[in-house]
């Protein structure tokens, strides 16, 4: 069923791994590769001496002159040997120029990681923000905003001493696509096209310090770019897997993230993915990093530079084999414009590569000073003029103080079942807290955490209040033992109510790591099976960032309620028991697709095409194509009160049965945005009313959905719009408008391109189409941004000789 794939990837790559050689790791289906110790090492760093040191005489420590001309300045005066040295993650500088130690990779995903914290006292701890897959179902994109601006704030205190570098690996916006990636966590969800678009515009700009900021706070390096969503399904590693793609995929789903990262957002660095697309290993794809980044979404003219992730350069001879030897595999990504390896492939290789004659010594240059006009614009070479050089250990903790990790995991935590159970009312006196998350600290972070300041466990926050807890931990994400289901049963016996925290976490699904299925792991519904028939109000909190299939507990009268908490960070214990109490309402909500246990089975999960295709059993990929009928919809959530939804009144924006021209609308001038796409087209306008007894926050998400625009097939529905409304009290209204950007009605041809089709659509509100509003556009079909055609100069190494 895979011949034609088959066929297309089999004719561009070189050869399959060829011979058995044991001395190499097998990264066909080795998913972690062996980072060698230089790339790993985290160095301390010193702020480069532009007083009196042998830097002071060059340009690059001329706060005067032009960001690119210093960094030039400080490159062209480096030997070969030297330059070399500066191509990977881990610099150790370069002493005869006083160019001290340098560190690209850092992490910023959900907070600081791989700083250099200090083992007690100041510099300890950074916040740890919930998991991004959380914090975006909040709906709330201030929120986004202000956490990378949290971030990027303790980052540059931490930089100031020594302990973090100025570019930060984050944010993660793959698509979460195949619901069984280990990764998809990371990111904000499954819909890549306008929820992770925004999510990516919303953290950059927070960790930059804007749009292009005259100094920027930290470069932010948007990955991993591109088609990169799946970790070891069926043991293909994702440092070797070949993914074919369909040019209309890669427009649509793929990629538009990644033009807002770069294009609106400005992001100021990107990384390449370990796999392939369409035979190409991402970091030797000049398509990705030369015509689509550089020519057609203007990376270049901010002199952005892009990071291979660990080991990518290595990948594309091991196990791609792409390039038949490592110098050519590092002279492949350079030339490709991948500038900086993170590994050391260049730094131990590129000086066999310039006596091959694979790269010249310019091409070295180029990258080397794209990064290093980074570090002029991060005001590296500025000495303590820099704008945030100020920034100290206080910072930090007056930043955490402001408990915005608490907040981000309260807005993000998804009701998805309540009978009137929650909140719990205050009758309930005592509660039997059970399961393998009841007492999570570590698993409340997710992955790609640093030290927090402290984790509040849901055991701990439900101590400190004034309910009496009978705690048991019943079973173990993953186990068959019933050995501890017999105390469970009892405590839970002598409690008014019953919460089971469980779930799924790193030990289930993780970098490298995907699922085998979306069940419940172990016999965690066994047990909750058992809780149920005890005649007490049971609440169940689905934990992790993947979904599992909660068909049971849905269809179970028994089991009263249901949360989903994903990871929520360093206070996720309170957050959770405050939504359980009532002292916070829920109005988070879903941001993937929970889909029943059999559909990662039902097609190949390597499948990326998204539409329904009938010969291979793909049922079509996230909510927007997917046909079969979900366990929870993504954009569910429920919340303790009720609200009821009207269309405003005519004159809040356009109304219903409004009609544009195209061409009238592709020719207005859009003097408030750079891009004709982010101008908005609509204004979706509803009165929201609480008729119910709670306050509660709002939050909306407004769909796109057509018949007749454009070729068929159409997708079901697509996101074009959401936000989130602060606590409305019982009996207040508030008016929600959600405003349509042009860009976001577009859909992508087969070629690529976005195109803006007439026709008639509707806007609904949520998944319940509370509100309906018909729009129309008239005349011819008009292309937005034309794709380009996919060519390719690097060439793999059977076609090279
Ligand atoms: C590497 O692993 C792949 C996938 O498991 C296998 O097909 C191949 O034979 C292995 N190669 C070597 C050289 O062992
Ligand atoms: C096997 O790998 C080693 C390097 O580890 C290399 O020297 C040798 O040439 C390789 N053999 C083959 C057959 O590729
Ligand atoms: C290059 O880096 C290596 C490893 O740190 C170091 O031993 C060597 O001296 C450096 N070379 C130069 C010219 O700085
Ligand atoms: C993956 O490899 C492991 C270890 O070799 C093996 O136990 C497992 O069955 C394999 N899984 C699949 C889906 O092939
Ligand atoms: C590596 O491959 C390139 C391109 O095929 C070739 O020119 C070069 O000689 C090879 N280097 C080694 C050390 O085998
Ligand atoms: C290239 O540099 C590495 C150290 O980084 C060294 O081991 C190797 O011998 C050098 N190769 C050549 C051809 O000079
Ligand atoms: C920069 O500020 C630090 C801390 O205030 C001080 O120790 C250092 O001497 C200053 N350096 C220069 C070059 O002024
Ligand atoms: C809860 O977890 C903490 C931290 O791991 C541990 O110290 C404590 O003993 C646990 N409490 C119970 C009741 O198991
Ligand atoms: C516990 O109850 C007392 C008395 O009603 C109240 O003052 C206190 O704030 C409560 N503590 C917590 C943690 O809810
Ligand atoms: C639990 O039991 C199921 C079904 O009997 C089995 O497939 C699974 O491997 C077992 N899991 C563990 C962790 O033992
Ligand atoms: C949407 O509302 C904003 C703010 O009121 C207004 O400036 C804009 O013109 C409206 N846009 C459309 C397309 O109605
Ligand atoms: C969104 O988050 C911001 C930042 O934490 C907060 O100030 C604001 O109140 C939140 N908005 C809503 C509607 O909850």
């Amino acid at each position: 069923m895979f011949g034609s794939l088959l066929f297309v990837a089999g004719a561009l790559a070189p050869t399959v791994w060829a011979q058995a050689n044991t001395t190499y790791a097998n990264y066909s289906s080795q998913s972690q590769p062996d980072l060698t110790p230089q790339t790993v090492d985290t160095i301390r760093l010193a702020i480069p001496d532009c007083e009196s040191g042998p830097l002071s005489t060059n340009i690059v420590c001329d706060a005067s002159a032009d960001y690119r001309a210093r960094a030039a300045g400080l490159i062209s005066a480096l030997t070969l040997e030297e330059l070399i040295n500066i191509t990977g993650n881990t610099q150790y500088g370069v002493p005869r120029l006083g160019l001290p130690a340098y560190q690209v990779w850092n992490e910023a995903l959900h907070g600081l990681d791989r700083a250099d914290f200090a083992d007690s006292g100041d510099f300890e701890w950074a916040t740890s923000f919930p998991m991004p897959i959380l914090s975006m179902a909040s709906l709330n994109r201030s929120m986004i905003n202000t956490i990378g601006s949290l971030i990027s704030t303790q980052a540059r205190a931490f930089n100031n001493d020594g302990r973090y570098g100025l570019d930060a690996y984050a944010p993660n916006i793959n698509g979460f696509r195949s619901p069984i990636w280990g990764r998809g966590q990371e990111t904000p969800g499954e819909d890549a096209f306008f929820l992770t678009s925004v999510y990516a515009y919303e953290y950059i700009t927070g960790m930059q310090g804007g749009v292009n900021p005259s100094e920027l706070k930290i470069a932010a390096t948007p990955k991993h770019f591109a088609g990169y969503d799946l970790e070891n399904w069926h043991n293909i590693s994702r440092l070797g897997n070949d993914l074919y793609i369909s040019q209309q995929d890669l427009a649509g789903y793929y990629t538009p993230q990644f033009l807002a990262a770069v294009a609106y957002a400005k992001a100021q660095s990107l990384m390449c993915s370990y796999n392939a697309v369409n035979g190409v290993p991402s970091c030797a794809n000049s398509f990705f990093l030369q015509t689509l980044l550089r020519d057609s979404w203007g990376f270049d003219e901010i002199s952005g530079y892009v990071s291979t992730d660990c080991d990518a350069a290595y990948n594309v001879f091991n196990p791609h084999m792409y390039a038949s030897n490592v110098s050519s595999a590092a002279a492949d990504s350079l030339r490709a414009g991948a500038d900086i390896d993170c590994g050391t492939s260049y730094q131990y290789y590129l000086n066999e590569s310039i006596i091959e004659g694979l790269v010249s010594r310019d091409d070295i240059e180029l990258a080397v000073t794209r990064l290093y006009s980074q570090l002029v614009r991060l005001g590296n070479f500025n000495g303590n003029n820099s704008a945030y050089r100020q920034l100290s250990w206080d910072d930090v903790v007056k930043t955490d103080a402001l408990n915005i990790s608490y907040e981000a995991a309260v807005e993000g935590i998804v009701l998805l079942k309540n009978d009137g159970t929650l909140p719990l009312p205050s009758s309930v006196k005592s509660v039997a807290l059970i399961g393998p998350w009841a007492n999570a600290t570590t698993q409340l972070q997710g992955n790609y955490y640093g030290t927090a300041p402290y984790l509040i466990s849901p055991l701990a926050a439900a101590q400190a209040s004034n309910l009496t807890v009978n705690y048991a931990i019943g079973t173990e994400i993953s186990t068959n033992s019933t050995a501890n289901f017999s105390a469970a049963l009892s405590a839970a016996k002598n409690s008014d109510a019953i919460v089971f925290a469980g779930g799924i976490d790193n030990t289930i699904e993780a970098e490298g790591q995907d699922r085998f299925n979306v069940s419940w792991p172990g016999n965690q519904l066994d047990l909750i099976s058992q809780l149920s028939q005890l005649g007490k109000p049971l609440v169940v909190l689905q934990m992790g960032g993947g979904q599992v299939d909660s068909s049971s507990l849905k269809s179970n009268p028994n089991v009263n309620s249901l949360v989903w908490g994903g990871y929520p960070g360093q206070s996720g214990g309170q957050a959770i028991l405050d939504i359980l109490t009532g002292k916070r309402a829920p109005a988070g909500r879903l941001v993937t697709t929970q889909y029943p246990a059999d559909y990662p089975f039902s097609f190949p999960q390597n499948d990326l095409g998204l539409r329904p295709n009938t010969s291979t059993g793909n049922p079509g990929q996230t909510y927007i194509w997917y046909t079969g009928k979900p366990v929870y919809a993504f954009g569910d959530g429920l919340f303790y009160t009720n609200f009821s939804t009207t269309a405003a009144p005519s004159g809040y924006g356009a109304s219903n049965g409004s009609s544009a021209d195209i061409a009238t609308v592709v020719s207005q001038p859009h003097p408030d945005y750079e891009f004709l796409e982010q101008q908005p087209i609509v204004n979706f306008t509803v009165q929201v009313s609480n008729t119910g007894k709670v306050a509660s926050d709002y939050s909306a998400m407004l769909f796109l959905s057509t018949s007749n625009a454009g070729p068929a097939p159409y997708p079901n529905k697509w996101l074009v719009g959401f936000d989130r409304l602060s606590s409305i009290s019982p009996g207040q209204s508030s008016t929600l408008t959600i405003s349509v950007p042009i860009g976001a009605m577009a859909r992508a041809d087969e070629n690529g391109n976005s195109v803006l089709y007439p026709g008639t659509y509707k806007l609904a509100l949520n998944n319940d189409e509370s509100v309906v509003q018909q729009v129309t556009l008239t005349g011819n079909a008009a292309v937005l941004t034309k794709w380009p055609v996919a060519t390719q100069e690097i060439l793999p190494a059977v076609q090279a000789m």
